[in-house]
């Protein structure tokens, strides 16, 4: 029994909580439904948009390519962090944003004026105290999962016919403002 409960806690201090998030997938948020988030949030040249797992950072580099923010994207994989500073190479847009392979959860936010999250219902959880905590009129945008009872500001749903996940092919885009 004393031996179950040591390796019990010999895996907890191995794994600790924010590494569970390393299990969100690399599933692409589609472009009709990058535009409408980013257009939801109200993005413009003002902003600076921080993904929260950027996947091939095309949040970001919309952000920056359509609406002329600057932005950040945090990744841990770090082959999709390398595509996606190829992908704003591409783009035209490499001056503008950044890509880094960090864990979300040590991300500093406080430059964010929109937060973009494409992640887990779990873990959209795990970031709300941090995100309730941002600058008044910070808008944070999520692709389909909610934030539990902080109700959404507004809730739209699109057409997702490219989505890669699930037999309904649409999204819901959740929009937040601190207050
Ligand atoms: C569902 S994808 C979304 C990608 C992109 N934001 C989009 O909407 O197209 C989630 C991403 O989060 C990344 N991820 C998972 N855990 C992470 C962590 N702890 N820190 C940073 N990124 C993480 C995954 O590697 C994956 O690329």
């Amino acid at each position: 029994m004393i031996r179950v409960f040591a390796g019990l806690l010999a895996l907890a201090l191995a794994f600790p909580a924010s590494s569970l998030v390393e299990e969100v997938p690399f599933i692409t948020t589609p472009d009709n439904v990058t535009l409408e988030m980013l257009k939801l949030a109200g993005v413009g040249p003002a902003d600076h948009v921080i993904d929260l797992g950027s996947g091939d950072g095309r949040i970001v580099i919309t952000a920056a390519r359509r609406f002329g923010a600057s932005g950040l994207g945090v990744e841990i994989v770090p082959d999709l962090v390398r595509r996606s500073r190829e992908n704003a190479k591409q783009a035209g847009v490499a001056d503008r944003v950044e890509f880094r392979e960090q864990d979300l959860f040590e991300t500093d936010l406080s430059k964010a004026t929109v937060v973009t999250l494409y992640l887990l219902p779990e873990v959209n959880l795990q970031l709300r105290p941090r995100l309730q905590k941002l600058k008044p009129g910070t808008r944070i945008v999520s692709h389909d999962w909610d934030m539990g009872d902080w109700k959404p500001d507004r809730t739209i749903t699109v057409d997702a016919p490219d989505k890669a996940i699930g037999r309904e092919k649409s999204s819901r885009i959740h929009l937040w403002v601190v207050r």
